[in-house]
């Protein structure tokens, strides 16, 4: 059983064994037979205790039941060892500690494990910490990608049965203004120390394959949701401060806007891009849903107060509109007919409905929370928030 094969069971063209594709771009129709292209058996994933590696690990675990998964993970405020505590008791799964920048570690779990594929999630990963402090971000997200690269390049040695998949994200592509969407073709342009660095990421794996035909996939997403995501980033926060009845900080006037996808379905995307494109290929994420800050947060406040039977409307006051982030990118929306139409895959989740079941999932893993926030968040937020909660720009 795999993500295709629980997806067959609500999808009929997949289900007769074909993918009817239309290449709109082109104006031509064809048909992809769903014989994958890679199938893999042992797989280094980076950055497994993080957010979005843990959810595919929980997925795809079960999913793959003949593949080994070895997780690579430093651990660092960002990781949560615990999250895959379920599957440590199985032969199918294996944590390390380490770093990916480490040549001489990875190379040994390379020798041990004979890897045919990579799925590389580690880095870092919060656009505010970049701004505090860019170079571990240069550090982690283009040497560690490049020292993964050597290794799998060295590794492989010219072998085409084998995937490295860099995890990559919308922001390389910089920031729109109220039109238009990016594309997998878009010219980068990344503007905080962030995407910066992983702008530098995805340039090093297109060179590993044009330069040593190293086989790779990049996928692109928009902004993730769900269970399991460090409570630094915008949901998460809102959820937290709003049960705790502390300010909600919306940086501007909370009309940036982002296209909302749920981990559930990137994780999806992730498996089907990883086993079905063609090596050398790029494909861009989207959930379809795009919202400004200010609706988002609206949104949250009214879906905790309802599970907390509050009346409505009573967080709304926490809202408090503070100092913007430097370099804020204005919006981000994607293109996502490629994947659509070469993959036949779209997002399952609708917004509301994901919000709601993350809010949930939030209030019923209060420990969850409180153990992830013990590590450095307090630290962190106090120098992130303290000036900007202290001086808000207006209140509503
Ligand atoms: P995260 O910050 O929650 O997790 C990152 C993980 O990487 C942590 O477990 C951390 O311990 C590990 N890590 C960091 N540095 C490491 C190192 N040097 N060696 C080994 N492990 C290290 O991040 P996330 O939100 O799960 O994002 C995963 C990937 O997806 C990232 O590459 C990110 O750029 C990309 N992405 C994220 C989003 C999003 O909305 N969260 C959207 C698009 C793309
Ligand atoms: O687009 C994909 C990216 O999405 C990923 O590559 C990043 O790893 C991920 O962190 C995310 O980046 P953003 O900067 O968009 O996410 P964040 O949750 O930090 O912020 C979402 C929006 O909310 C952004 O416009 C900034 C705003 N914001 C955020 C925080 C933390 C606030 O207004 N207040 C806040 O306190």
């Amino acid at each position: 059983m795999d993500f295709l094969y629980l997806e067959l069971q609500r999808c009929p063209t997949l289900q007769r064994g074909l993918i009817p594709a239309r290449d709109s771009r082109q104006g031509r129709r064809k048909r992809l037979a769903t014989t994958a292209h890679h199938y893999p058996r042992s797989v280094l994933v980076t950055g497994g205790a993080g957010f979005i590696g843990s959810n595919y690990l929980l997925q795809a675990v079960k999913a793959h039941p003949e593949t080994r998964f070895v997780n690579l993970d430093a651990l660092t405020y960002a990781g949560q060892r615990e999250n895959l505590a379920a599957l440590e008791a199985g032969s199918a799964y294996t944590f390390v500690q380490g770093d990916i920048a480490d040549l001489d570690l990875v190379t040994a779990l390379s020798e041990e494990h004979a890897f045919d594929t990579v799925l590389h999630f580690a880095a870092e990963s919060h656009v505010d910490r970049s701004i505090l402090d860019p170079l571990a971000f240069v550090r982690t997200n283009v040497m560690g990608t490049a020292t993964l690269l050597e290794c799998a390049r060295r590794a492989w040695n010219g072998r085409t049965d084998v995937r490295f998949h860099h995890i990559s994200t919308d922001e390389v592509f910089g920031s729109l203004g109220p039109e238009g969407l990016f594309r997998e073709d878009t010219a980068y342009d990344p503007r905080s120390p962030y995407s910066a660095s992983k702008a530098g990421a995805d340039h090093l794996v297109r060179a590993y394959h044009e330069t040593y035909g190293l086989p790779i996939v990049i996928s692109n997403a928009s902004n993730n949701y769900g269970p399991f995501q460090y409570p630094e980033k915008l949901i998460p926060l809102v959820i937290q401060n709003a049960v705790a009845g502390a300010p909600v900080p919306v940086y501007g006037k909370g009309d940036n806007v982002r296209d909302w996808l749920h981990v559930g379905d990137h994780c999806s995307a992730i498996d089907r891009i990883l086993q079905y494109a063609e090596p050398g290929s790029t494909y861009l994420v989207g959930g379809g849903e795009e919202r400004s800050n200010l609706e988002i947060v609206r949104l949250l406040l009214k879906l905790v107060d309802q599970a907390l039977d509050r009346p409505e409307g009573t967080s709304l006051k926490l809202i408090q509109f503070v100092t913007d982030r430097p370099g804020h990118d204005f919006r981000y929306a994607l293109d996502g007919s490629k994947l659509a139409t070469d993959l036949d895959w779209t997002p399952s989740r609708n917004l509301e409905e994901g919000l709601r079941e993350t809010v949930a999932w939030y209030l019923a893993n209060g420990t969850w929370m409180e153990q992830t926030r013990n590590r450095s968040y307090d630290e962190y937020y106090e120098t992130q928030y303290r000036d900007r909660i202290d001086n808000p720009t207006e209140t509503t």
